[in-house]
């Protein structure tokens, strides 16, 4: 449904609420300002309404979570289900069933259906955790502590994760807290080419762009010298770059690590926490380029809504983690927690049928056209694959013009549109609505940027 906006922006009760937070929450959590945050109560399909009763349009799926919808039923009933059964089991010791499922289902929906042998699971928390997971499990299978990730990359935040992570925003406050196994090498963004070539070419209707392969054979060379040098475990990768701006990679990228891996004998862990079911318009992103991972880190939509994660690897790989003798090495409090599981194995198996695929990829495309039609001088670049799709907007000399972005994001919230941003500098506006957009919806939300790329740029000077 549009927007239905009735008070203010924020309301007088997210004002309030705003308040407390500024008293009682750590300040950096949570960004107070007179324009932000509205305080959400209660969300459906693509709608959230606020603590003030005003309806807005979310094309964020709250940060890539809800893609089957806010609230779906095919992870609600399952949900309430559970907790009239189980609310908490002991993780690592006396499970709960649905835990078995779980692991199972997400074998199936992976390495299974890769006709690459088991899968086996460690259940988590976060997706930083899941990625960490994964870590230990390099090290575990190789005994080498390094790891090659790249500029740009988004792995979460705790410290293993962000020793991985490509974004100086968050690593730089604790460099000195964080242990020095990672190897940073440039990840392929076509439009701001590390190797300072022009953009790479995309076919009519393909979302990965093939270029000349002189980027590929530049990181080829830098990932080879790291191995040469230091003793590399796994390169750890996101096969679309998310909150580094919705950067797409060459088509050949994925394809070129895996033959690296394979020649080197190096872990290929792949990062789809974001891009993970469906996102991008295959059920995992990996399947653009029947690529097929060691390990894959799954997250934020597998439950659709719930803090649970997995690391799945190949059975082989996994079994690198010596057997539990009673004391688990890698486990928590709340592992396999039971209404997670109930709802993951629901949301694998919606996932898992064509119409939900169908579904995401016809908005994806719906919305990538209606992006394309944007007319502004400060739009440099539109891209993604599926529903995870980013507009990257610059200067008049190409430079990032993230105050635009912040901007636009304060503009359509007063209009009702939940947006964010995204990338180093902040500059790109970052899409991944519920797969039920509509056109309609669709049609306000570039009505609305049309009319703020005309009028805010000369407000920012
Ligand atoms: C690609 C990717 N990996 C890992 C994470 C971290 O997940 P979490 O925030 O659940 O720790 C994110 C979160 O945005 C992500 O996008």
């Amino acid at each position: 449904m549009l927007p239905e906006i009735h008070t203010a922006i924020p309301g007088p009760r997210s004002r309030e609420l705003a308040g407390k937070l500024a008293k009682y929450e750590v300040r950096e959590v949570t960004f107070l300002s007179d324009d932000f945050p509205i305080f959400w109560e209660r969300a459906e399909g693509t709608n959230v309404w606020d603590v003030d009763g005003n309806r807005f349009l979310d094309f964020t799926s709250a940060f890539a979570v809800s893609g089957l919808g806010h609230s779906s039923p095919v992870v609600r009933k399952p949900l309430l289900e559970q907790a009239g059964k189980l609310l908490h089991a002991m993780g690592d010791v006396h499970p709960a069933g649905v835990k078995a499922d779980l692991c199972e289902a997400l074998s199936r929906v992976t390495f299974e259906r890769w006709n690459a042998g088991t899968g086996k699971t460690i259940l988590c928390n976060s997706g930083s955790e899941a990625v960490e997971a994964a870590l230990k499990t390099s090290l575990l299978h190789s005994g080498k502590p390094g790891v090659i990730y790249f500029s740009g990359a988004y792995h979460g935040l705790g410290y293993g994760a962000l020793e991985a992570g490509g974004l100086p925003y968050f690593r730089d406050p604790f460099r000195s807290q964080l242990a020095k196994w990672g190897v940073q090498v440039p990840y392929p963004s076509c439009y701001r080419c590390p190797c300072g070539r022009k953009e790479g070419f995309r076919l009519e209707g393909e979302p990965f762009p093939n270029c000349a392969t002189t980027c590929l054979e530049e990181i080829s060379a830098q990932i080879l010298a790291a191995i040469r040098q230091r003793e590399i475990g796994c390169i750890i990768v996101e096969p679309i770059q998310g909150r580094g701006g919705e950067v797409v990679p060459p088509r050949d990228f994925l394809t070129m690590l895996r033959r690296i891996c394979d020649a080197e004998k190096v872990l290929l862990v792949l990062d789809e926490i974001y891009t993970g079911f469906n996102r991008t318009g295959k059920l995992f992103a990996c399947e653009h380029f029947d690529v097929i991972p060691d390990i894959i880190c799954l997250g934020k939509a597998l439950t659709g809504g719930f803090p649970l994660a997995a690391c799945v690897g190949r059975a082989d790989i996994m079994d690198a983690w010596p057997a539990s003798q009673g004391e688990a090495l890698h486990t928590s409090t709340m592992l396999g927690n039971p209404l997670g599981c109930a709802m993951a194995v629901a949301a694998i198996a919606e996932h898992s049928k064509n119409e939900t695929q169908a579904q995401a990829q016809e908005a994806g495309r719906r919305l990538k056209t209606a992006l394309g039609g944007l007319r502004s001088p400060f739009i440099g670049d539109v891209r993604g694959a599926g529903t995870m799709l980013g507009v990257e907007l610059v200067k008049g000399d190409g430079a990032p013009f993230g105050k635009l972005a912040g901007a636009i994001m304060v503009r359509g919230l007063q209009e009702g549109l939940i947006l964010l941003g995204g990338g180093p500098d902040g500059n790109v506006l970052s899409f991944s609505p519920p797969f039920a957009i509509s056109d309609a919806e669709v049609a306000y939300l570039t009505g609305k940027l049309q009319a703020y790329f005309e009028q805010l740029p000369q407000t920012l000077a």
